[in-house]
């Protein structure tokens, strides 16, 4: 299986961090079978995309983009910012710009529009409050954010977008965290269900093959049993990607996924 393990940076470093962070990730993830990418702040996008030139491993994202090509739209980055430093992901719908800068479904859904329309991939983040979760509510919400975020939206290749499944609850900084992932038996539910909506949504041939991607709490000491769980081809890693060690970790346990 095909993985990928994403990490996201947040609003947190410096640019010698930056560097440190990149050049160690490159390196060390040189004998590992799983493409990596770095959602980084827009201020890093120089220095890291140099340390990216030439090798074919590790791919820069951004943490969100603009729905628009430009214009006067103060703080927000745009598409052709990020493919000029080579950027070819972006995480769209993350639960800290749904929270803190109130992004609906219609605007997620425009942002991935964009993605798609420059070629390139959208991670669409999605994810249950642990109210909903105590409430029997996780699927329902799920289902109702794909159905805004992917309408009207048509890709002819699995590689254009991916899916990532952060339950709020589960993200270690996140008010209210309970600072742990779900258990595995919550994933399967969730994960099938991710599976089966791709399918139903794309097809056969492009919904089976649509990385889902699981991201909470993801830590070396629980990586191998989070990627136990059938459909799961990666993960999204928040606090543990500041440290090169244990995101290099990370991402020989993802990439040891048996088929
Ligand atoms: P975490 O963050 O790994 O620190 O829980 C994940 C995320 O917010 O993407």
């Amino acid at each position: 299986m095909e993985t990928l393990t994403v990490a996201n940076w947040k609003m947190y470093g410096n640019r010698n961090e930056w560097r440190d962070l990149a050049e160690k990730v490159t390196t060390g993830i040189l004998d590992i079978n799983t493409h990596v990418v770095l959602s980084t702040p827009s201020a890093a996008f120089a220095d890291v995309s140099v340390l990216l030139e030439g090798q074919s491993k590790v791919f820069l994202a951004a943490q969100d983009i603009h729905p628009n090509d430009e214009g006067a739209h103060t703080g927000n980055t745009s598409i052709s910012m990020l493919k000029d430093f080579s950027g070819s992901f972006t995480l769209v719908g993350h639960s800290e710009r749904r929270a803190e800068h109130g992004e609906t479904g219609e605007l997620l859904n425009s942002k991935i529009k964009q993605a798609l329309k420059h070629e390139i991939c959208p991670i669409f983040c999605i994810g249950e409050s642990l109210d909903e979760r105590k409430n029997n509510k996780t699927i329902q919400i799920l289902d109702e954010q794909l159905e805004f975020g992917l309408n009207n939206i048509d890709i002819s290749s699995a590689e254009a977008i991916a899916i990532a499944y952060e339950p709020v609850w589960a993200i270690s900084s996140s008010v209210g965290s309970l600072g742990r992932e779900p258990s595995n038996e919550e994933l399967e539910d969730v994960f099938t269900f991710l599976k089966t909506k791709m399918v139903k949504r794309f097809g056969n041939e492009v919904g089976e093959k649509i990385k889902l991607l699981y991201g909470g709490s993801v830590k070396p000491a629980n990586t191998q049993k989070i990627m136990t769980v059938k459909n799961i081809s990666g993960v999204l890693v928040g606090g543990a990607s500041l440290n090169a060690n244990s995101f290099i970790e990370i991402a020989a346990q993802v990439a040891a996924k048996k088929a």
